[in-house]
Parts: structure tokens; C-alpha cells; sequence
């Protein structure tokens, strides 16, 4: 089967489209590099030994859009493409909305004229809003995200599912992400944020090879065990599976599903720098912060529904997840180098 990977060049993207290709799949990579390099195309092909197709293109671009899907009839689209920065979602909401919502539907309208009609779907733990009870299962209650990048996830997430309403030909299946972070093994591909991380991971890597001075940790008066935000870290390669999983399923005409994915383990952002500072080989120095406005204290996932029905469960641990960063940060010390 061939998959149309949006987004494919991005930090998720690249590590699935590497897990698909070493699964056989054929990959079609579409892509308008806005937070990403083709140079994380280039060393798919260098991993794997399989150079997936690429389109530089735009999925708001309707014309593009038809003239690939009709050319490269695709069996099944995993739609990674979007903006996910939180805090820029809040000051251009209307760019969020334009590119993630305006953005699927041309693409589900091109997909829907060249009769492709199943879709996986990154979506986010962010759904749940503060949640109501963790570990968080599926059933859990959608909440209120703070933020236009979260309400994108779950008005998209209801859009695909009322499209399956309206036409059970439509398989749908939505992954909801818990915290991805770490790298390939190769160091050859990894998380490469434009500016300043807003993310912890990429802050502390930056912090550990010297680019940045010290972690600020955004609060240690929560209720979790060392009073700092408890989050549910997995390594991007198991999430990268986790999508080859989703594809098995699809196969089989689900209609509309919905997974977590992640690995029911809560690490602090304490837990993180000791184990950061233990991959790196020295402390990373860290300063205790007000909270951040719109965190959570804790959420982690109930992954249960994922190893039963998609045969699938993280493999690697905190360690695994620092070292593989740190592998990538400091054999890219400036990512891709054309950020
Ligand atoms: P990323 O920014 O690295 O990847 C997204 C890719 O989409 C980029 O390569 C970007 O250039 C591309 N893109 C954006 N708008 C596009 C458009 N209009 N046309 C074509 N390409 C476009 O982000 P990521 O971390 O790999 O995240 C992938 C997906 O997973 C996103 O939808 C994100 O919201 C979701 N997600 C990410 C996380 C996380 O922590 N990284 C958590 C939950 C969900
Ligand atoms: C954030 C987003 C979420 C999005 C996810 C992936 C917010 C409020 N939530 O999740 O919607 O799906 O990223 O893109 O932004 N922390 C620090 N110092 C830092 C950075 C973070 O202490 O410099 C703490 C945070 O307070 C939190 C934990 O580290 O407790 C993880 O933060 P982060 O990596 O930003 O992820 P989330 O907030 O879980």
C-alpha cells in the first residue's frame, strides 16, 4: 500500500515515514518545509536505504493537492501537517485555524475526489483539557483546550468523525499524542525547533550543549510527587510504530477509532533533567520558575486500548528517550542547519 505522509518531513513525521519504509510501505511525502528542512527527506533515504517521493507543496493548495493524490493514488494519508506551537496559536489564531482546520479540508476534499478514504490522524492528549481522571483512557471526557492549536485538534478529531457519519466508507483513526521526544537511533534525524524551544525536551537538550544557560521549570508547588508537572514522555520511534500499527487496523474498515499513545509512565520535569544530565554525562542547571499559564499538573495515558486492538506498546524508557536526544543534539549541535 502506498501512504501519503503530510507533514513527513517534520520531527514525527520523519521517524514514521523511516518505520514505514522499513515496512515495505511505499512513501509520499508532502511537505511545504515551513518547520522543517528536505534534508530530514535526504537521511530517510540514508536510513533506510529507500528514498521516499517528495512534493515541496502546500495542502491549503487545492490544485496541488488534486494533481498529487490523482498521480500518486494513495491507499491510506497520515496527516502529521500543521502548526503546534501553543503560545503563537494564542497571539495568530486565525493562522492556526487557516492552516490546520482550512488546510484539512482541501485535503480531505482532494482525498474524497480521488476516492482515498482512510485517514490516521495526529491528534493530542491536549483534547482532554485538564483531565478528568488519569491515567487518562480514551473514554475520558473530551475537555476544554486553552488554546487555539488544542481546539484545532478537537474540532478536527469531530470533523473526521462526521465524516464517517456521513459516509462509513471513511475510516478514520485518531492517535491522540502524549509528550514525544528522544530521536532516531542513527542520530541522523530528531526535533529541530525553530528559536527558542517552547517545549522542555528541546529546551533542556539546548541547555546541555551549551546554547541556552538553564531550564527554567515552570513550577514546583503542584500536586505531584516533587510538586513540578508530571507528563507521560514517549519515544518517538515507539509513536512512529505505533503509526505502522494504525495502518494494520485501517486495513480491516474500522470506521472511527480512537487510541492514546503513550506509554502510562509519568516522569516529572525533575525526573527529566536528572535523566538528561545522566545522558549528557553532566548536571544541567535548571532554576525554579512561576507556573506557566494553561499547564496541567498532571496527565498521563491509559495505553491499554492500544495493545489491544493495535498489538502495540512502547518499548523504550526514560534513558532510551534522553540518550537518543542527546545523540542528535550533539551530532547536530544546529539541527539541520537551516533553521
Ligand atoms: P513538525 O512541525 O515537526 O511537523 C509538522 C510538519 O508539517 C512540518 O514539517 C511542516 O513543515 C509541515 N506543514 C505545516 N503546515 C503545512 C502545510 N500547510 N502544508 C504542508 N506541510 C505543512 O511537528 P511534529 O512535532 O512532527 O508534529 C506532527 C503532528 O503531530 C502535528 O499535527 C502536531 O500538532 C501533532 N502533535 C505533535 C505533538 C508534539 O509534541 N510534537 C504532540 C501531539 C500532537
Ligand atoms: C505542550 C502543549 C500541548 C502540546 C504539547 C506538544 C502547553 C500548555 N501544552 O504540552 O498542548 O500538545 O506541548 O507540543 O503548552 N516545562 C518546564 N520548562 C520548560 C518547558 C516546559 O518546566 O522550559 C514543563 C511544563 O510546565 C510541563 C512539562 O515541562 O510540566 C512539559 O512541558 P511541554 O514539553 O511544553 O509539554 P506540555 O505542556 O505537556
Amino acid at each position: 500500500m502506498k501512504i501519503l505522509v503530510t507533514g513527513g518531513a517534520g520531527y514525527i513525521g520523519s521517524h514514521t515515514c523511516v518505520e514505514l519504509l522499513e515496512n515495505g510501505y511505499d512513501v509520499v511525502i508532502v511537505d511545504n518545509l515551513d518547520n522543517s528542512s528536505e534534508k530530514a527527506v535526504e537521511r530517510i533515504g540514508e536510513i533506510t536505504g529507500r528514498k521516499p517521493v517528495f512534493y515541496n507543496a502546500d495542502i491549503r493548495d487545492a490544485k496541488a493537492m488534486n494533481d498529487i493524490f490523482a498521480s500518486e493514488k494513495p491507499g491510506c494519508v497520515i496527516h502529521f501537517a500543521g502548526l503546534k506551537a501553543v503560545g503563537e496559536s494564542v497571539q495568530k489564531p486565525l493562522e492556526y485555524y487557516e492552516n490546520n482546520i482550512g488546510g484539512t479540508m482541501v485535503m480531505l476534499d482532494a482525498m474524497r475526489k480521488n476516492g482515498c478514504k482512510n485517514i490516521i490522524f495526529s491528534s493530542s492528549a491536549t483534547v482532554y483539557g485538564d483531565p478528568a481522571f488519569v491515567p487518562i483512557t480514551e473514554e475520558c471526557p473530551k475537555g476544554n483546550p486553552t488554546n487555539p492549536y488544542g481546539r484545532t485538534k478537537s474540532m478536527l478529531e469531530q470533523i473526521l468523525t462526521d465524516l464517517n457519519t456521513a459516509d462509513p466508507k471513511w475510516n478514520v483513526i485518531l492517535l491522540r499524542y502524549f509528550n514525544p521526544i528522544g530521536a532516531h537511533k542513527s542520530g541522523l534525524i530528531g526535533e529541530d525547533p525553530k528559536g527558542i524551544p517552547n517545549n522542555l525536551l528541546p529546551y533542556v537538550a539546548q541547555v546541555a550543549i551549551g546554547k541556552l544557560e538553564c531550564v527554567g521549570v515552570f513550577g514546583n508547588d503542584y500536586d505531584t510527587p516533587d510538586g513540578t508537572g508530571v507528563r507521560d514522555y514517549i519515544h518517538v520511534v515507539d509513536l512512529a510504530k505505533g503509526h505502522v500499527k494504525a495502518i494494520d487496523k485501517i486495513k480491516e474498515n474500522p470506521g472511527v477509532k480512537i487510541y492514546n499513545l503513550g506509554t502510562g509512565n509519568g516522569y516529572s520535569v525533575l525526573d527529566v533533567i536528572k535523566a538528561y544530565s545522566k545522558a549528557c554525562g553532566h548536571d544541567v542547571p535548571y532554576v525554579i520558575k512561576p507556573r506557566r499559564s494553561g499547564d496541567i499538573a498532571t496527565c498521563y495515558a491509559d495505553a491499554s486500548l492500544a495493545k489491544k486492538e493495535l498489538g502495540w506498546e512502547a518499548e523504550y524508557g526514560i534513558d532510551d528517550m534522553c540518550a537518543d536526544s542527546w545523540k542528535w543534539q550533539s551530532m547536530n549541535p544546529n539541527g539541520y542547519g537551516d533553521n
